[in-house]
């Protein structure tokens, strides 16, 4: 048997986003954002479903991002620890609100700028790539409030200016970029991925693929910006990745699941391929919706296609025509799946599926040909310290070890896959639930669901692990 390998140069790391770890919400003239909306508890799932009744937030409510795990000040001693796992990159994201905190500002802020001057320049003295995406959750209220953010074309525009703002400031820093996190995610919870937010009587499916569309060609003018600008960069999507099987062989429910998958794939079709597909175009007929695209929105969808395709992989989904059989849906996943026999699932809900990772990973791979690079995987879990305060994440390890089995396996396929940052590598908020206690990392953070904790850092069990992955570039999972 042959050793299975992974490439040279393969970018190892991890992945945070800005509006999940920064805090420092409104230091140095930053702008509110959507997650500064997003209390904990019951009202966040439908305030992110776009269900929300102010724009400030209220006082009585928490808001774990306000402060979140303070990655704005403790960037340096953050890093200088995935320094020491030995990370090749780190997938970060720029808040749109330090650059223009209203959105549609004259000038830039220099303070949000030179924040993430300082963090870029911190990345690379350790050597280590910053992966940048440049929308991750995140719209300035601003243009929420006076535009209805992504259903009006004005933010095209805007978000045009300050991604080519960006992409020319961070030229010589940043050679890896993502347009939007999770774009399918506006289908899902529309107001956390595209700050749409709805009333009684609104028609929710053309607005959500009116804003899809927004941000599809927004996405290419930012594809066109950076080709310009930073010729030797490389910039990419990011879908929600985990593909739906059928629950039966039944022809119907292959078919829905084949739907299923479509939903998402819509947007990368037009990222990666430059047009909408023949089932999109017949969706919108269906469904009576009319989405107004501008004469020269298909030249500019065409010309300015990504160079690779980033996915976050946490399940794969599971999908059922049999009324019986789709009352058992799983309960953390906002894909809307049926509970797989065959497999378990994370505390939180989320199916646990490795080989999942290889069959996804491989038909991405056949439908777009292009470079994949994994930029979100892991498991959410509640660690508890023992006696002695270590953290002994067995479970962590085992989920991570199975899944990079499979990734490499899915590279031996042929699969060009560049890279892995998995999620949250220093316990950070997380975005569905709002939860601290919800931990993806290789390092904790002392900090709990209410607020409380001296945000101190601490290595986990994981962390040797993982650096001993890194270091032997794959060999030892
Ligand atoms: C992805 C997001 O959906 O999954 C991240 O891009 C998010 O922002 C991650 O944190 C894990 O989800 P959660 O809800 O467990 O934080």
């Amino acid at each position: 048997m042959t050793t299975l390998k992974f490439p040279e140069n393969f970018l190892w790391g991890g992945a945070i986003a800005a509006n999940q770890a920064e805090g420092a919400y409104l230091e140095d003239g930053k702008g509110l954002t959507v997650v500064d909306l997003l209390p904990t508890g019951e009202k966040r799932f439908d305030i992110m479903r776009g269900y929300i009744s102010s724009l400030t937030p209220l006082p009585e409510e928490f808001y774990p991002a306000h402060e979140a795990i303070d990655f704005y000040h403790r960037y340096a001693e953050d890093i200088a620890l995935f320094a020491e796992m030995g990370f090749k990159a780190l997938r970060v994201s720029i808040s749109w609100a330090r650059i223009f905190p209203t959105g549609e500002d004259a000038v830039p802020n220099e303070a949000g700028l030179a924040f993430y001057d300082r963090l870029f320049d911190e990345l690379l003295n350790h050597n280590i790539q910053p992966v940048v995406t440049l929308a991750h959750f995140d719209v300035p209220v601003h243009l929420i409030e006076k535009y209805g953010s992504w259903r009006h074309r004005k933010l095209v525009g805007l978000f045009e200016m300050y991604a080519r703002t960006v992409l020319e400031r961070y030229r010589n820093k940043v050679k890896y970029w993502m347009t939007f996190n999770e774009i399918n995610m506006l289908l899902h919870l529309p107001f956390l991925g595209a700050g749409l937010v709805f009333q009684e009587g609104d028609n929710v499916k053309q607005i959500q693929y009116q804003a899809a569309h927004h941000q599809l060609v927004a996405s290419a003018l930012a594809v066109k910006a950076c080709h310009e600008l930073i010729p030797d960069a490389q910039i990419g999507c990011m879908l929600a990745a985990g593909s739906f099987y059928p629950y039966t062989c039944n022809p119907e429910d292959v078919y829905q699941g084949m739907e299923k998958d479509r939903e998402s794939y819509f947007f990368i079709d037009v990222q990666s391929r430059g047009e909408y597909p023949g089932y999109a175009r017949r969706f919108f007929r269906d469904h009576q919706l009319d989405i107004v695209m501008e004469p020269e929105d298909a030249q500019i969808l065409k010309n300015n296609t990504v160079d690779y395709i980033g996915f976050s992989y946490y399940s794969s989904r599971t999908t059922s025509t049999d009324p019986e059989v789709i009352k058992n849906m799983t309960s953390g996943n906002v894909f809307g799946s049926v509970a797989n026999p065959y497999l378990q699932a994370s505390e939180w809900g989320w199916t646990i599926d490795p080989k999942g990772f290889r069959i996804t990973a491989n038909q991405l791979h056949d439908r777009y040909q292009k470079p994949l690079f994994v930029v979100e995987n892991g498991l959410g879990a509640a660690d508890e310290p023992a006696a002695d305060g270590t953290i002994q994440d067995d479970y962590r390890i085992d989920y991570l070890q199975r899944h990079l089995a499979e990734m490499r396996e899915a590279i031996e396929d042929g699969v060009d896959i560049i890279g892995y940052t998995s999620w949250g590598p220093i316990d950070i908020v997380s975005a569905s639930s709002g939860e601290m206690r919800k931990r993806y990392g290789y390092i904790y953070t002392d900090r709990d669901n209410e607020g409380n904790g001296s945000l101190e850092r601490s290595r986990k069990k994981s962390f040797d692990w993982y650096k001993q992955v890194i270091a032997s570039n794959g060999a030892d999972l």
